[in-house]
Parts: C-alpha cells; sequence; structure tokens
C-alpha cells in the first residue's frame, strides 16, 4: 500500500530506537523508499550502518556532512518527504519542534518541510506527564502535527504506564491508513456540492460604541471551508465577528448581527446541498440600539434584551434536501444537550464541544467534538487541530450525502 511513498524517518535518542530498525524495514517492505535522518543521541543507541543497510539508503546524522556537491541535504530531504515520521520521539526532540529551534540535522529538516509530520513519542511516564512536555505536545498538535499516542506497560526505565512507543506494525499501519485517507481526499468526495458555512460571532449592538457578542474567532468555520473546499465543493462562508484569517479564494459574505446572519443565510439556502451552523450566534439582542452613545447617568442601568430567531431551528423547519449539521457550545451535561438541540433543531449531524474543556472551544486552534446523529454518538474526536476536526467532519458529511442529488 505504500508503494512508491516516500518517507522520511527521523530517529531520536532513546531505547525506543532499537524499534527503528524493525519500522525500516516494514516500511521498506511495504513499498515505501525510506531515508532516514538519526541524531547523535540515536547512534548512541543504534547504528547507522543498520538503518542504512535496511532503509538502502544514505544516513543523515550531520547537518554539516554534506554527502551531495550540488544539494543541501536538509532542504532536499525536506522537499523530498512525502511523510516526515519521528519515531520514536524524545520529549527533546518533541521540545525543540514546539519551539522551532534548529540545531541539528533533524530538527533543522523538520522546520524545513512542508510534508505532514507524524510523531511517536517515547519516553519515561513523568516525562510524558509533565507539564512542559504535554504543552509542547499540544503546541504540535495544533499545528497539524500527527501525534501517535504511546501505549502503556512496562518502560525500559522500569516504570510502569503511559510512554512506550508503538510498535512498528501499529506505526506502518497508521502511516497506511494516512496515504488511503489522503487518496480518498484526493478523489474529492463533495464534488459537486454546494456547501455553506457560518462562521464567528454575531455583534448586538448597544448604541454605537458598545456590543454584545462572544469568544468565537471564527477558527473552526473557516477550517470547515477549507476542509469543505479541498473536498471539492463549492464553498459560500457566512461570517461574523472573526480574529481569524479567512480562508483565501473562498467567496465570504460578511456579517453582523443574527439577523443579518439569518438573511444572509436565507439568500443561499435554496442553493445549498450541505449547511454547517459553526457560528456563535446571540440568542438575545438590546431592545433598542441607541442612535447615540449612552451617557453614564445612575449607578446602574438596565439593558433589555429580545430573542434573535433562532437560525439553525428555522432552516430544520425549512429543510427539503439540506444536509444540516449545526454545532452546539456546551458547558455541562454535553450529550443531553447535544441530543437536545439536535432533535428540536431538527439537524442531521450535530457537533457538540465542551468550551470549558482544555484545548477545545473558543478561540483555540484545537477542538475536541462528538458528533451526533438522530441514532445518538457517531464520532467521539479527541483533541486534534481544528483542520482536522474540520476534515473528520466534512468527511462524514460527504460520506452521508454521496449519491445523493437534488
Ligand atoms: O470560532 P472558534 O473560536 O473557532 O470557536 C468555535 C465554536 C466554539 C464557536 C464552535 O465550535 C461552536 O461551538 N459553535 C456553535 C456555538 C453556539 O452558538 O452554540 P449554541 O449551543 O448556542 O447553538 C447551537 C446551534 O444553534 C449552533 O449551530 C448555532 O449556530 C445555532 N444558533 C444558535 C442561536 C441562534 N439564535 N441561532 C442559531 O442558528
Amino acid at each position: 500500500m505504500l508503494t512508491g511513498k516516500k518517507i522520511l524517518l527521523g530517529v531520536t535518542g532513546g531505547i525506543a530506537a532499537f524499534k527503528a530498525a524493525s519500522l525500516c524495514s516494514k516500511l521498506v517492505k511495504e513499498g515505501a523508499e525510506v531515508k532516514v535522518i538519526m541524531t547523535q543521541s540515536a547512534t548512541q543507541f543504534i547504528t547507522e550502518l543498520t538503518l542504512q543497510a535496511l532503509s538502502k539508503n544514505v544516513v543523515y546524522t550531520d547537518t554539516f556532512d554534506e554527502k551531495h556537491a550540488n544539494s543541501i541535504a536538509h532542504i532536499s530531504l525536506a522537499d523530498w518527504a512525502d511523510l516526515v515520521l519521528v519515531a520514536p520521539a524524545t520529549a527533546n526532540i518533541i521540545g525543540k519542534m514546539a519551539a522551532g529551534i534548529a540545531d541539528d540535522m533533524l530538527s533543522t529538516t523538520l522546520l524545513a518541510t512542508q510534508a505532514p509530520i507524524m510523531v511517536a513519542p517515547a519516553m519515561n511516564v513523568h516525562m510524558y506527564e509533565h507539564p512542559a512536555v504535554r504543552r509542547n505536545l499540544a503546541e504540535l498538535v495544533s499545528r497539524g502535527v500527527m501525534m501517535i499516542e504511546p501505549g502503556e506497560g512496562l518502560l525500559a526505565c522500569g516504570y510502569t504506564g503511559k510512554g512506550r512507543m508503538e510498535e512498528p506494525e501499529t506505526l506502518v499501519r497508521v502511516v497506511d491508513e494516512y496515504f488511503n485517507r489522503e487518496a480518498a481526499l484526493d478523489k474529492e468526495p463533495l464534488s459537486g456540492k454546494r456547501v455553506a458555512i457560518t462562521a464567528g460571532g454575531t455583534v448586538e449592538r448597544i448604541d454605537p460604541v458598545r456590543y454584545i457578542t462572544n469568544d468565537s474567532s471564527g477558527k473552526m468555520g473557516f477550517a470547515l471551508a477549507r476542509a469543505a473546499k479541498r473536498l471539492g465543493a463549492q464553498v459560500t462562508l457566512i461570517a461574523g465577528n472573526t480574529q481569524a484569517e479567512p480562508p483565501a479564494g473562498i467567496p465570504l459574505i460578511r456579517v453582523s448581527s443574527a439577523q443579518e446572519m439569518y438573511e444572509a443565510v436565507q439568500a443561499v439556502w435554496a442553493d445549498t446541498d450541505i449547511m454547517v451552523k459553526a457560528a456563535a450566534v446571540a440568542d438575545y439582542r438590546p431592545k433598542e440600539t441607541a442612535a447615540q452613545k449612552i451617557k453614564k447617568t445612575g449607578d446602574s442601568l438596565v439593558l433589555e434584551l429580545v430573542k434573535n430567531i433562532d437560525i439553525l431551528e428555522t432552516l430544520g423547519k425549512l429543510k427539503t434536501s439540506q444536509y444540516l449539521i449545526g454545532f452546539a457550545a456546551e458547558t455541562e451535561n454535553v450529550e443531553q444537550h447535544a441530543m437536545d438541540k439536535l432533535k428540536r433543531k431538527n439537524c442531521d449531524l450535530l457537533v457538540a464541544n465542551d468550551v470549558t474543556a482544555q484545548g477545545a472551544g473558543f478561540g483555540t486552534d484545537t477542538n475536541i467534538v462528538n458528533i451526533y446523529d438522530a441514532s445518538g454518538l457517531v464520532q467521539s474526536l479527541p483533541r486534534m487541530a481544528k483542520e482536522e476536526v474540520a476534515l473528520r467532519i466534512m468527511e462524514l458529511a460527504a460520506s452521508k450525502v454521496a449519491g445523493t442529488s437534488r
């Protein structure tokens, strides 16, 4: 399954480096072309010669040991790879990657590459649980680095716990699944479908200088738009207040209030196959918007709020052939509230995030979501980059609408 795939294997200095031999051999047997970079510490555990013999390629250990006069090795390797797999990945290389340090052949190549990166951590359980390592791993996940979680068991240091690098056959399977999925995405399963996505928070004006809004940055909605486009859809974005950079090349309709968002959604609704409501819409707005700045008078000020239209619920009632995906930002009883919203708003899928969880919800680069349909939980996604969450949601939607036409 890996025929012709170019895999750059980074081996760092932990006892699990001995597994790199088996990993390299298995990747080559699956048809991959493998080139290896070892850190100096890795060479304390396994020899260059072993990995050279198994990969049938020169092994790189030193940034300044240029083997070919007409190229710079760390750049040409970075450009050559379809995938970079760092296995085992020590706490040290994870820290360097998170900090952007480039002080040896592997860390320099990791900075130079634009290829996707997978990391298989291996270390002592206490190191793995150290807040610095947790923070560095979270930083890498938010940048889209794919993490192959270590297994639990007896570690070489004598401790029992999490930190043992996954077995080579598991790593090969994960790599294989990655390339299979990429191939499926390249087939553009949403080709011919029109997808509308709402993003960001609405703004409800109190007076010319004050308003009510929320913490939505637009990152989730923008990631969904990029994902839908990657899957071949014709995408329209409707965005309220956002801090994130909108995706290039996707038509963007800017709105402010919930009412404006409703009108924009209505305008595209009839020509939409899949509607994704990732925006955080205000449930209430000030009854009156003052024409002039409200002056400070008494010790208190009463602001009367009136209910906004529930856009998603309205679409749920209007729905004919459209596939409707809602979001739910919850702080407690996530499943119960999510299922209640799914039914009440007549959604086909509902993506629930517990916005109190670290690395989930408003403003973050990662999210943790559960996806429900009318029969209950469909997918539970651990913390991953919003870009990846978005791809999973759009892939699921593509599988649900496959073969349907309007
Ligand atoms: O933008 P980010 O910083 O990346 O953050 C992403 C997010 C946390 C905003 C996103 O993942 C999310 O959860 N969006 C939905 C937020 C929300 O409004 O949740 P809710 O539970 O209040 O609403 C449920 C659903 O009804 C949502 O699809 C919402 O768009 C919709 N709704 C709500 C109220 C309203 N008046 N009209 C609506 O359409």
